[in-house]
């Protein structure tokens, strides 16, 4: 398999020693509806994920939950034995009890924490996980033995670096109290910003922030908006431009756009090449309030 470079975004440095392409790809459209079961057409997936190595993205999202353990499977099926500098980022700690919305549950015990990643490392056919995400935060389980496992799991080799999902800024530092955290993955997108502060707080502290839900634009791509006129400009799609304005948010954050889309994916992996002015970049960002400007 060969890989060419995305060239506009240049590349992202996790937990200080693993170099990806600041352009990954979520692996969560890949399963059947409702994130649950497989895909409809398993041939086209697997077609869908050879072709992101072709487009020289190096960084894939995936998670134990998606399907549940589908995708896994379809990652090996499709790329194993790995391209040396493909990262495989995966996620413990959320259980599935059925296809709908209601079914992600916080399950943060670390004895599953530790099935789920062993699990992980059998379906992905791994010695070792490079990135694995905290899903969620459980509740009903002390914090410090939810990360205490991962730092056992990290410990004896299992795992590379730790990284956590949907955290505050305190979770977050307090994590960090526990083991190295490598990257932060939260919702934020063009129309919603409410994870800036974990942003900033993740780019003083060399952290990757990773964006899920990137391509949002509802409500922003009216015609005459900033959006439209942007897009316009540089005759790209306002998906496009809401990638773009992540790439240009900051340096630590490393969009994961997701589609079951061969043209889908090649538009997303084409926004890495957009450079957005300081003007463009403004305007956008005034858009919709920050968290803090807006009415209690
Ligand atoms: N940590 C978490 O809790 C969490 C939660 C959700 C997601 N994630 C991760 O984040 C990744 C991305 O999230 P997401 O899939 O929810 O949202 P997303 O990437 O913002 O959007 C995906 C949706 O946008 C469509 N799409 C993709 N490219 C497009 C384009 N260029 N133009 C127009 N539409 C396009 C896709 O449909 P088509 O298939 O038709 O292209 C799909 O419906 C997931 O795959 C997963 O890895 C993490």
């Amino acid at each position: 398999m060969t890989s060419t470079q995305p060239v506009g975004a240049g590349t992202l440095t996790l937990g200080g020693d693993i170099t990806v392409n600041r352009l990954g790809y979520g692996t969560m459209q890949l399963t059947g509806p409702g994130v649950w079961g497989p895909p409809r057409d398993p041939v086209s997936a697997v077609r869908l994920l050879i072709r992101v190595i072709e487009l020289g993205v190096n960084f894939l999202d995936t998670a134990d939950a998606y399907g549940p353990q589908i995708v896994e499977d379809l990652i090996r099926e499709a790329l194993h034995p790995y391209p040396g500098d493909l990262t495989i980022a995966t996620k413990v700690g959320l259980a599935r009890t059925g296809p709908a919305e209601w079914g992600w549950i916080p399950l943060g015990r670390p004895e599953y924490l530790r099935q789920q990643t062993e699990m992980s490392l059998r379906r992905l056919k791994l010695e070792r996980i490079d990135l694995l995400q905290l899903h969620r935060v459980d509740p009903t389980v002390p914090f410090e033995d939810q990360i205490g496992e991962l730092k056992l799991l990290r410990d004896e080799g299992k795992i590379r670096h730790v990284g956590l999902s949907e955290v505050s800024v305190d979770q977050l530092h307090a994590a960090r109290q526990i083991v190295p955290i490598a990257s932060v993955q939260n919702l934020l997108n063009l129309t919603n910003r409410s994870a800036s502060d974990v942003v900033d707080y993740a780019a003083a502290h060399g952290i990757a922030f990773i964006p899920y839900f990137s391509l949002a634009t509802a409500g922003l791509d009216g015609a005459g908006s900033a959006l439209d006129v942007i897009a316009h400009a540089h005759g790209r799609t306002p998906a496009q431009i809401a990638l773009a304005w992540l790439l240009r948010r900051s340096p630590i954050v490393l969009p994961i756009p997701g589609t079951s889309s061969e043209a889908h994916l090649a538009q997303n992996v084409a926004a890495a090449d957009i450079a957005l002015s300081d003007a463009e970049f403004a305007a956008l960002s005034a858009a919709v309030p920050l968290p803090d400007d807006r009415d209690e």
